[in-house]
């Protein structure tokens, strides 16, 4: 904190006034006194940057600039909130405001998991705070739990569903056979979606949820570069259906394992069974399980985006620097990654090198004997065929001739699954590409 602040009060320069800038805004103006209350210090927003400036803000006295970097160069000023989203200008302001002293709460997923590294080294230089509660599952703290409530386990594994758009989309298409494009739509107008929604259906914010997470499970470096990333753009009523059909569901998981081969590190579409309970968390929720060693799994669920879940972690970030700068015992320390014990025996697995049971869903010419010739192509890659579901042809199928075939395999390296989806694939007898979605079982998990 600069030398001018004093111990009872922190004063905030807050970068962006978007939906979530607007609801950490109303948070800390509406619930200042209760605050200050159980802080025993007043969280003053002193300055604000926007492109749209309001009069009620010189109402409430506090500073407004159109440029984001006076926030960072005002000395008066002892936490920058960056709230903006976005590599550019976030990162150059958020290096700018730890060189200058300042403590940095974000909600910046992505600048977190692509540059989180690099801020994080800044700041421990200067000896400064970056907390980034906000950046993953919006309302969850999911971040202090691994970091605080789950410190004495070794982390086996967590699976999460942390992106809110993907999550809405795929109930509504289950629940309500709703077009896709419709549903990505609504999810834009509620404020769920990202600026660029490809981020969501295409999986990219889950992956820099998951790469965030994965530092804090294992603490290992962030990896964004080396995550598996698949979307829901693929997905189709008919598969939401057929998982149904077997008692799965369709979700969108952020999976990171660590196994003696390394650490697995993907984000997917993934059947789970109905019967757990991550399967049931539906609409905008997201949930996150986690498995440690000495607390078995736990879970947590709760709002994954939107003004005020995600406004409460970051004032609960603000409220742990205030607190960490009230205790002489501890300084000003709260420690964002253990970055100066970073784990670097652990590798990030390729896909290739993951085991996992699969969905498959192969569209076949309807002829005697094909099932027979798929089945022995699994056989020979050592594939066992755990349900089958064969349908009568109608629409499309009834057209071109060909049927659905959908299939639950036994578990195998991914990499073999792949050599055997091509020898299917090449078969004269399957129409078009195989789809293949990945199970997880979680076995004797609560999840
Ligand atoms: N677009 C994100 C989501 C917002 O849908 O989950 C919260 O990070």
């Amino acid at each position: 904190m600069s030398q001018e602040s004093d111990k009872q009060r922190l004063r905030i320069g807050l970068c962006g006034l978007g939906t979530v800038g607007g609801g950490t805004l109303r948070l800390l103006t509406t619930k200042q006194a209760e605050i200050t209350r159980r802080v025993g210090m007043t969280l003053d927003i002193v300055h604000v940057a926007t492109r749209r400036p309001d009069a009620s803000l010189q109402e409430l006295g506090i500073r407004i600039s159109q440029d984001v970097f006076d926030v960072a160069r005002n000395p008066d000023v002892d936490i920058l909130v960056e709230l903006m989203g976005g590599f550019e200008p976030a990162l150059e302001l958020v290096l700018l405001a730890i060189e200058n002293g300042k403590h940095v709460v974000t909600a910046n997923k992505a600048l977190i998991a692509v540059h989180g590294n690099v801020i994080f080294e800044a700041a421990r230089k200067k000896g400064v705070v970056v907390a980034y509660e906000s950046a993953v599952a919006g309302g969850i703290p999911i971040i202090k739990a691994l970091r605080e409530g789950l410190a004495a386990n070794s982390i086996h594994w967590l699976a999460g569903i942390i992106n809110g758009t993907s999550n809405y989309i795929l109930t509504e298409m289950g629940e309500r056979k709703r077009d896709f494009p419709e549903v990505l739509k609504e999810a834009q107008q509620l404020g769920y979606a990202e600026a660029d929604p490809t981020f969501d259906v295409e999986g990219i914010d889950a992956a820099h949820k998951l790469t965030i997470l994965a530092a804090n499970a294992f603490g290992i470096a962030l990896q964004f570069e080396k995550i598996y990333t698949e979307g829901i753009s693929k997905i189709t009523t008919a598969d939401i259906a057929y998982a149904e059909e077997l008692g799965y569901r369709i979700k969108h998981l952020g999976i990171t394992r660590i196994t003696p081969k390394g650490i697995e590190l993907r984000v997917h579409p993934t059947l789970v069974s109905e019967r757990q309970l991550i399967a049931n968390v539906n609409g905008v929720m997201n949930a996150v399980v986690v498995k440690g060693d000495s607390a078995g799994s736990t879970l947590y669920y709760g709002a994954g985006a939107g003004a005020n879940a995600t406004a409460s972690s970051v004032v609960a970030d603000l409220i742990d620097i205030a607190r960490a700068g009230k205790d002489d015992r501890t300084g000003s320390v709260i420690p964002p990654l253990a970055f100066s014990n970073l784990r670097t025996d652990l590798e990030i697995l390729d896909i290739s090198e993951i085991e996992s049971e699969y969905y498959l869903r192969i569209s076949a010419y309807d002829r005697v004997g094909v099932m027979a010739k798929i089945s022995q192509v699994l056989t020979n890659y050592g594939i066992n065929i755990e349900a089958v579901i064969q349908k009568e042809p109608h629409g499309a199928d009834l057209e071109k001739g060909t049927v659905p075939m959908v299939l639950l395999t036994s578990r195998i390296l991914e990499k073999t699954m792949d050599i055997a989806i091509g020898v299917i694939e090449s078969l004269d007898e399957v129409a078009d590409s195989v789809t293949r979605i990945r199970v997880e079982l979680f076995n004797d998990e609560i999840a």
